[in-house]
């Protein structure tokens, strides 16, 4: 069963070590599907040997479906490939934003990982999830007091940001022992990527500036409530260039080496996240291991040349770990025809759900998950079913011809999805599921009207 699906630009390999997947039926688009993805004898799409169909009657629409395979296989990638290439201790954090929930927080601490949270709704899941503390590092440039007290009454490691949380370290370090930081700074390191998702350039929201850096490793070396054990950089997401990390690595080596001057003992270097990830066929980033054994040899080779011994070398990728992982499987509705213009073809879905498309201008690639083989003939715009005209989940859309109640699969959805989802319109987030081996697991509960409404107060006198 060959599918005729478009080929498009042939990809130049896929991210995701080709070599394992056992079936020969996906064309290229769809070898943007998870690892475990498979056309079935009716036709329809597999992924971690659940029929998409089935589970869609099963758990409702929309849908994230998450292939446990893809995401341990990414995890494992990054993990080994730092265990092999780099000579020191090594520690693979996921940056949970991309998708922060219990179950994907253990299954990623259960190989191995740490975990990057930004704020207390993060920290308190993979708290909850079983994370160990010594494992995870809190981010965020304005965090809040209560934040910071979790986070140190847990026992994690705090990136610092500013001054001001530092002076807020300082307070809340007298009563009790010294606090374990990092120091994130901004390296005046540009990359191409969408300005959004940009942070490592000098106009940047996120860090201590450079020129800060002898006045704030002045500072932390004299404060004794605080227990400064290395530095971060983060230069941006979706990044396909390896040259901006490896800069990055000879900076931050060298700020390692200014911080000796200060009798600081630095240990530690997170060098962020940043790989980028395919969405479409002609999307063509650095493999995971690619991406690793650069940041090891530069930091390696820098170190070497600073005379400095080994780091821990830290790292933090998010959506490289998981978009690949998830689809987000909709049930497609109402179309409509303006001929010799547009075909708009409506699914159940759209912004609340997966909010890239209308912020980043993001493009994903979907086909019709219980028509795979068919040809593609049509070309339609799929609109979400929000009250907002920008509301486009997939502009010119190249499909299998579709009715409504067809299973339209969207592909690479686990990253920055869920995690930005929202109930604009009041509707409610979808559910989750996680596949592997033909069974399927809850591991978010649809939310329902009562859900919507939870918060929601009526004063007396209204009613
Ligand atoms: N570390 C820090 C400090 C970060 O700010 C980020 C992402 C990461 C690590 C992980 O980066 P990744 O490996 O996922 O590229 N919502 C946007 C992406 C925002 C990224 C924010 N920071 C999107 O949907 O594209």
């Amino acid at each position: 069963m060959v599918s005729t699906h478009p080929v498009g630009v042939q990809p130049s390999g896929n991210q995701y070590l080709p070599q394992k997947r056992s079936n020969t039926t996906l064309s290229p688009n769809q070898e943007l599907l998870p690892l475990s993805a498979r056309v079935n004898r009716h036709d329809s799409l597999e992924i971690g040997g659940c029929d998409v169909t089935t589970l869609v009657q099963q758990f409702g629409s929309p849908l994230y479906i998450l292939d446990e395979e893809t995401l341990r296989t990414a995890c494992q990638q990054y993990r080994d490939t730092f265990k092999q290439y780099y000579k020191g201790e090594s520690q693979v954090l996921y940056a949970s934003k991309a998708w922060n929930c219990l179950a994907v927080c253990a299954i990623v601490a259960s190989e191995g990982l740490g975990i990057d949270v930004v704020s207390g709704g993060e920290l308190y899941t993979a708290l909850k999830a079983g994370v160990s503390p010594d494992k995870i590092y809190l981010h965020g440039n304005n965090k809040s007091r209560d934040e910071l007290v979790l986070a140190i009454e847990s026992g994690c490691t705090i990136v610092a940001d500013n001054w001001h949380e530092l002076h807020t370290l300082v307070e809340l370090a007298t009563n009790s022992s010294a606090v374990r930081l990092m120091l994130r700074l901004t390296p005046g390191i540009e990359c191409h990527t969408h300005e959004y998702i940009r942070t490592g350039h000098l106009d940047s929201k996120f860090g201590f500036d450079p020129n800060d850096l002898d006045q704030v490793f002045a500072f932390v070396s004299k404060q004794p409530g605080l227990n400064c054990v290395g530095l971060h950089a983060h230069i941006g997401s979706q990044i396909f260039e390896r040259q901006p990390h490896r800069d990055l690595g000879v900076v931050m080596v060298q700020w390692l080496r200014d911080a000796a001057k200060y009798d600081l003992e630095l240990t530690e270097l997170n060098i962020g996240g940043g790989l980028g990830i395919r969405y479409t066929e002609s999307d063509d980033p650095p493999s995971i291991e690619e991406w690793s054994k650069a940041i090891c040899e530069v930091v390696q080779q820098a170190c070497a040349a600073e005379n400095l011994p080994l780091p821990k070398l830290l790292c933090e990728p998010g959506r490289s770990l998981i978009a690949t992982a998830c689809v987000t499987a909709y049930t497609i509705g109402s179309a409509k025809v303006i001929p010799d213009i547009r075909t708009y073809v409506t699914i159940d879905g759209g912004m609340s759900d997966n909010p890239r498309p209308i912020t980043y201008q993001s493009v994903y690639r979907a086909v019709v998950a219980n028509k795979m083989s068919d040809s593609v003939t049509e070309t339609v715009t799929l609109a979400g079913k929000h009250c907002e005209s920008g509301d486009i989940l997939i502009k010119n859309a190249q499909l299998a011809k579709t009715e409504p109640g067809d299973i339209l699969v969207v592909m690479g959805t686990g990253a920055y999805n869920y995690s930005m989802a929202s109930n604009y319109n009041r509707l409610p987030r979808p559910a989750a599921v996680l596949v592997a081996n033909g069974e399927a697991n809850l591991i978010l509960q649809r939310e329902t009207y009562q859900d919507i409404i939870r918060q929601d107060c009526l004063p007396e006198r209204l009613k």
